[in-house]
C-alpha cells in the first residue's frame, strides 16, 4: 500500500479532483515508480470526454509514465499483458490479446505521484530528461507499429491528419526517418510553422490533394470530423489507417464509392507492444525525434486540459510533479 497524490477523474467531461489516494500493490511482481513525467494522451482525453463505454469512473488515467525506480530512470510500458501474449522479445499482438488492458484504464495510471506496475514493463531510460520521453514516446511507437501495417517504405508519399497532435508530430517524425515523404494537416497556422521546422510539409486546406497530389497512406488521427475527405487524398489502392477518433463519435462513411471504386483499404492499428515501445524509447533517447510538449503541474492539470481541448498545445501536455 502507497499514498499518493492524484488526479482523480470522478465524472466524465467534468474537473480533475487532486487528491490524497490510497493505492493497494495489485501483486508481489509489481513494483513502485515514482512518476517524474506523465503526458496527456489524446486517448486519455477521449476517455475523459466519456468515449470508451467500458470505462466507469472513479478513475486515475494516464499511460505515457516516466519516472524513477530505486533511484534509475524508467519508462513504464503502458499495456498490461498476461505472460501468455507476449513472446520472449517483447513482440505480441494487441489485437489478439483478450486479457490487454492498459495502465490508466485497467490498474490506476500516471496522473499521480507514484504508480504501481509490473516489474517486466519497466524499461531503463538513458537518460533523466522525462519530460521528452512523455511527449514522444508514444506517438512514436503507435506509429512505428501503423506504418508497417501500412508498408511504408522510402519514398512513400503519407498524409498525417492531426499532425499537431502529441501522436501526429512525434509520429510524422518517425515517418520521415523511414523516408518518407510527410504531409501534415492542421487547422492552424501557428502549428503549421512547427511541422515545417520538423521537415513536415503542412497542409491547412483539406481538399489540397487538387493541387498538392494524392497520397500512398493516409494516417488519420482526427477520426470522425475527417476521414470523409481525408479518404479523399488516397491513390487508387491506397490505405487508410486508422489510429484515433478524437471526439469519441460515431464515424459514417458518407460516399462508400470513394472506397469502393479506388479500392482503398482501411486498416485500424492498436497501440505497440514491448519492443516497439524499447525501440522508440532508444530514438527518442538518441535525439532523433524533437520532441514537442508543454509542462504543467500535476496539480494544474485542469488548466492542461483546457488547452488541450481549447487546441493551444502543440504536441504533448505533460504533467510533472507538484
Ligand atoms: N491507435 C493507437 O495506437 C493510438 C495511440 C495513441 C493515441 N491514439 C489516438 O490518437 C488520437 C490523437 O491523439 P493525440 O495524442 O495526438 O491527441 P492530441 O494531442 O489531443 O491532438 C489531436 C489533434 O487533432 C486535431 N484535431 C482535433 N479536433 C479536430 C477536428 N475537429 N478537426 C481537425 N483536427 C482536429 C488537433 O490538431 P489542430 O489543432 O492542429 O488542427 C490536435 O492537434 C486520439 O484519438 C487517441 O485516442 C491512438
Ligand atoms: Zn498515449
Amino acid at each position: 500500500m502507497v499514498e499518493v497524490l492524484a488526479a482523480v477523474l470522478r465524472e466524465f467531461g467534468s474537473e480533475f479532483s487532486v487528491e490524497r489516494v490510497r493505492l493497494e500493490r495489485p501483486s508481489d511482481d509489481w513494483v513502485l515508480v515514482n512518476v517524474k513525467a506523465v503526458g496527456i494522451c489524446g486517448r486519455d482525453v477521449v476517455v475523459w470526454r466519456g468515449g470508451f463505454a467500458n470505462l466507469k469512473p472513479p478513475l486515475i488515467l494516464g499511460h505515457e509514465v516516466f519516472g524513477e525506480h530505486e533511484g534509475r530512470p524508467v519508462g513504464v510500458y503502458p499495456g498490461v499483458v498476461g505472460r501468455e501474449c507476449m513472446a520472449p522479445d517483447g513482440s505480441f499482438s494487441v489485437a489478439s490479446c483478450s486479457s490487454y488492458t492498459i495502465l490508466g484504464e485497467g490498474p490506476p495510471g500516471g496522473y499521480s505521484t507514484a504508480v504501481w506496475a509490473p516489474s517486466w514493463n519497466l524499461v531503463d531510460l538513458p537518460d533523466e530528461e522525462y519530460a521528452k520521453y512523455a511527449a514522444a514516446v508514444c506517438g512514436v511507437a503507435t506509429y512505428m507499429h501503423a506504418s508497417r501495417l501500412a508498408g511504408v517504405e522510402p519514398g512513400s508519399r503519407v498524409l498525417v491528419v492531426g499532425a499537431s497532435g502529441g501522436v501526429g508530430i512525434h509520429g510524422a517524425q518517425y515517418l520521415r526517418s523511414l523516408g518518407a515523404e510527410v504531409l501534415g494537416f492542421t487547422r492552424s497556422a501557428e502549428k503549421a510553422e512547427a511541422l515545417r521546422r520538423v521537415g513536415v510539409k503542412p497542409v491547412l486546406d483539406p481538399l489540397g490533394y487538387r493541387s498538392l497530389g494524392r497520397v500512398d497512406v493516409v494516417f488519420e488521427n482526427v477520426g470522425a470530423s475527417t476521414i470523409n475527405w481525408s479518404m479523399r487524398w488516397l491513390k487508387p489502392g491506397g490505405t487508410l489507417v486508422l489510429i484515433g477518433n478524437v471526439e469519441g463519435k460515431p464515424i459514417t462513411i458518407e460516399r462508400p464509392a470513394y472506397l469502393v471504386m479506388r479500392e482503398i483499404r482501411i486498416v485500424g492499428s492498436a497501440a505497440y507492444d514491448m519492443r516497439e515501445y524499447r525501440e522508440a524509447v532508444k530514438l527518442v533517447g538518441e535525439g532523433a525525434i524533437r520532441p514537442f510538449y508543454r509542462a504543467y503541474r500535476l496539480t494544474e492539470v485542469n488548466r492542461a486540459y483546457r488547452d488541450i481541448v481549447e487546441g493551444r498545445v502543440v504536441g504533448r501536455a505533460v504533467l510533472v510533479p507538484g
